[in-house]
């Protein structure tokens, strides 16, 4: 019987293709969801009640187990009923964005600490997930911020987690942003994004292109998956600072005992 915590622990990122997790993000097909209007753009949203409750009812707050203890977080834990459930009960798309993944976490952390490298910038978070990093970017004084994730219930999810954090909700953004015209950022961070190889590839193309245009700084957080340490991207990044992974998120993720920031520089 598949669990959620079968994708969860052995799923995500597996060495076949072959799990449920991939190939939702695969198929990049968004189901139909009750609150309409996706993708939708703007400055947090208007959470319809039904769907935060069921996000409330299915998620555990949370600032233990991970890199970042400042910030609180909505995410699927041991005590709550979809860990157990089986996968196919999970009525939407599956939950990446329950999940804080290591590369977030150290990316979070690295902003957290050196608040410099976002005050008074524009950042984007790609791939944002619950929405730690951007929320760090906030509370380090990023000036402007866009959270984009291409999965409409991470973008609730996030409006949830800065309201937790006793922030305004900061804008989001579903639509997939590598099909887009490139906007200017100074700063666009991305945590644990390269997971797929041909995700990996689009990302590489789209980010030479932020930097070589824009000048945009690239930071990225990876705890070192095979689909980024055998990346040709490998050759264009610089070692910003390295985290020992949490003993929680190291169960969690198989072992993996670190969490870099890498600084690419094409
Ligand atoms: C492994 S999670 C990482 C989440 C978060 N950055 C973290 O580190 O906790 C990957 C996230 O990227 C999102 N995603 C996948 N492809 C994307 C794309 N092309 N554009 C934006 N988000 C994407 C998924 O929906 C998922 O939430």
């Amino acid at each position: 019987m598949a669990l959620i915590l079968g994708w969860r622990t052995f799923a995500p990122f597996p060495m076949n293709h072959s799990g449920v997790f991939l190939k939702a993000v695969r198929s990049n097909g968004l189901p139909s969801f009750p609150w309409g209007h996706y993708p939708w753009r703007g400055t947090g949203s208007v959470l319809d009640p039904e769907m935060k409750a069921f996000l409330e009812e299915n998620t555990e707050v949370t600032n233990s187990g991970s890199l970042t203890p400042e910030i609180r977080l909505r995410l699927l834990t041991p005590r709550c009923k979809f860990w157990w459930q089986r996968a196919d009960l999970w009525p939407y798309s599956d939950p990446y964005w329950a999940i804080y993944w290591p590369g977030g976490q150290a990316l979070s952390r690295y902003l957290l600490d050196n608040p410099d490298v976002v005050r008074g910038k524009s950042v984007l978070d790609l791939g944002s997930g619950c929405g730690a990093t951007a929320i760090a970017a906030k509370m380090g004084g990023a000036l402007r911020i866009l959270a984009n994730d291409i999965d409409p219930i991470a973008g609730m999810a996030i409006t949830l987690n800065c309201e937790l954090n006793q922030l305004n909700p900061l804008p989001i953004l579903t639509n997939n942003i590598l099909d887009l015209e490139q906007d200017k950022w100074d700063l666009v961070v991305l945590g644990d994004m390269f997971y797929d190889e041909d995700l990996a590839d689009g990302l590489h193309q789209w980010l030479k292109n932020c930097f070589w245009k824009h000048g945009t700084r690239v930071l990225i957080g990876d705890p070192g998956r095979p689909q980024f340490s055998g990346h040709s991207i490998q050759h264009q990044l610089h070692k910003v600072e390295e985290y020992s992974l949490p003993e929680p998120t190291r169960r969690e993720n198989n072992g993996l005992t670190t969490s870099t920031v890498w600084d690419f520089q094409p």
